[in-house]
């Protein structure tokens, strides 16, 4: 095995700024966050011989690499098996908040999953930040971690009501300090009334987690890359068979590919995926309180500073203007929209350096789904289902399997236990059912252009040829690239990502690079080959 930190940091090629070259390979889409351009990961090779180990984990983002790192300080032998280099998938992309200030308020979680289920959701966060700070201080990481109070506030013009119940709630919940205060501390726009969360955090994910996968190296595990998961089976004589042939047997497995790829039905029905978007600005240091910051709009804004030495001034990060996975393809106008919300509130933001967009899973009752893969053999366990709480839910995952794997009890197992059913999401979970349904109607409608001569350079579209609906990519060169706009996983149509590069399945958020390559689950294969090219 292999484990390089010495080389360049991986996006040096992007400066503030400076943006546009495609780095697409083994990533989840073309654009680069602050701390893709700001980091140094260890580099690994892939998997070329059969190996067995007590824990298979297929996914090197925050959950799976937290869960290998905690099950190596337990004494397991763990392998990590990523597709692309660790930590590409979504956790290069976050954002970053550490809260127990959760996406999905209190008022609701207390609804759905009753006072102890929200008492234990609160419990559970603040853990999982606690279980930050400890590795972040035992393993000296120099990851920017600092505890930092979040603020939530309504929109203009909107009644603040909502913060008084979410108030009552969150201190019913066990977070006896969360409190009113008149306004945010930002100088340069009235918030009203706000809801205070002390002790929260951030950090920089990417150089923590570089750090977490040399320890899970020192520790004894190993961490393959460029090692795609074709096959994952449970049972007496788990086994993870490889893209390349070679196979990992283990006692357990812990698939944490952000969204289960070995799970065909039973999770995506619970759970939405939506396109997000980011952007980060300049701004003089000094002249914006540190501290984390949301609004309740639908979809919200949620707003950081990234304060790091590696960067010469500070940046403003804000996010919002989501939409559902393949269902829409405007992101210029998203990131235009936010670039206008945010000078309006902080006119002291200078250039826009960075702009990205990712991915989140949107549990229909607001909480991950962390434990037994549903209807599979007890020794595969699932992480899934983060909303845009991953980087606790993550943790959390890490937490909680380590205890199931060992066969310790939890408090938290029943609460994200994937096989729940929560009687009062039921609404929610049958309008995501029948807005997914309502994607397959692709099947019948006309390709976004009609002949493949006509999708510009640089861009895709999906054309129909007879009864099939064909993806068709024009590279810079002019060069025609095919594959099937069916989705591998439960065929649904794909359409094209402009701001990405990548094709976007609109049923459950499956996503492809340009060339047809699996980036996103659930699918766990390629687009396929198209059977009958037309004659150029
Ligand atoms: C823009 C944005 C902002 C966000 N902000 C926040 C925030 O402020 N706070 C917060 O808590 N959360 C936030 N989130 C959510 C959080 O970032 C994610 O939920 C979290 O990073 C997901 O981590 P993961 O380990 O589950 O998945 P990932 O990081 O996606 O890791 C999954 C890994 O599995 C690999 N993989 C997939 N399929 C296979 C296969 N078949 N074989 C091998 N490997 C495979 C992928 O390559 C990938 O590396 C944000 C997300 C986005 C997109
Ligand atoms: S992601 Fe399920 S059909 Fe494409």
């Amino acid at each position: 095995m292999e484990s390089d930190t010495s080389g360049p940091v991986r996006a040096v090629k992007v400066h503030l700024g400076d943006m546009g070259e495609s780095h697409m390979k083994n990533h989840a889409g073309e654009s680069i966050s602050v701390w893709m351009a700001t980091a140094k990961l260890p580099t690994f090779s892939r998997l070329l011989t059969n190996e067995q180990a007590h824990v298979c984990i297929v996914g090197a983002g925050i959950a799976g690499l937290t869960t290998a790192y905690l099950l190596g300080r337990a004494g397991k032998s763990v392998i990590v098996l990523d597709d692309g280099p660790i930590v590409s998938g979504e956790t290069e992309r976050t954002t970053a908040h550490l809260v127990t200030a959760l996406d999905d308020r209190y008022v609701d979680l207390e609804r759905l999953h009753g006072e102890k289920g929200a008492r234990l959701a609160a419990e559970s966060h603040s853990a999982a930040i606690n279980q930050i700070e400890r590795i972040v201080r035992e393993e000296q990481i120099d990851c920017d971690f600092e505890r930092v109070d979040g603020y939530l506030f309504v929109p203009p013009g909107e009644s603040s009501d909502i913060l008084d119940r979410e108030m009552a709630a969150a201190q019913q919940a066990g977070l006896t300090d969360v409190h009113m205060v008149a306004r945010a501390p930002i100088t340069s726009f009235d918030t009203g009334r706000t809801l205070c969360f002390p002790w929260q955090a951030q950090f920089h994910p990417l150089k923590y987690l570089a750090a977490v996968a040399q320890a899970i190296v020192r520790d004894g595990g190993r961490i393959y890359t460029e090692t795609h998961a074709v096959k994952i089976d449970g049972g007496e004589s788990a086994r993870i068979e490889t893209r390349d042939g070679q196979t990992v047997a283990s006692e357990a497995v812990v698939v944490a590919t952000n969204t289960p790829v070995n799970d065909l039905l039973a999770i995506h029905t619970k759970q939405a995926a939506y396109r997000t978007f980011v952007i980060g600005a300049t701004v003089p240091t000094g002249l914006i309180s540190k501290g984390l910051y949301w609004d309740t709009s639908d979809p919200y804004h949620y707003i950081r500073l990234s304060r790091s030495s590696s960067v010469a001034s500070d940046v403003l990060i804000v996010g919002g203007e989501d939409h559902k996975t393949g269902q829409t393809d405007d992101a210029e106008a998203r990131y235009v929209k936010l670039e206008e919300w945010a000078r309006a509130r902080f006119p002291m933001m200078t250039d826009i350096v960075f702009r990205w967009s990712g991915q989140v899973m949107q549990p229909v009752d607001g909480l991950a789904f962390i434990g037994r893969n549903p209807m599979d053999e007890a020794n595969v366990y699932i992480a899934t289902g983060d909303s845009g709480n991953g980087m606790t839910h993550g943790t959390i995952a890490g937490i909680l399997l380590t205890d199931l794997i060992q066969g310790r009890d939890n408090a938290w197992s029943t609460l994200y236990d994937p096989s729940r059913k929560t009687i009062g999401a039921l609404n929610t979970f049958a309008k995501e059912t029948f807005n997914m349904a309502a994607q397959y109607v692709d099947w019948l409608t006309p390709g976004d252009v009609k002949e493949d001569v006509l999708v510009p350079p640089g861009s895709g579209a999906v054309v129909r040829r007879g009864l099939k609906k064909i993806a068709v990519y024009c590279d810079d060169a002019g060069q025609l690239h095919e594959k099937s706009a069916v989705c591998p996983h439960l065929g649904g149509i794909v359409a094209w990502n402009h701001s990405e590069k990548t094709w976007d399945c609109p049923c459950h958020g499956s996503r492809f690079d340009m060339s047809g390559k699996v980036v996103n689950g659930p699918a766990i294969s390629n687009l396929s080959p198209v059977e009958d090219p037309p004659a150029h």
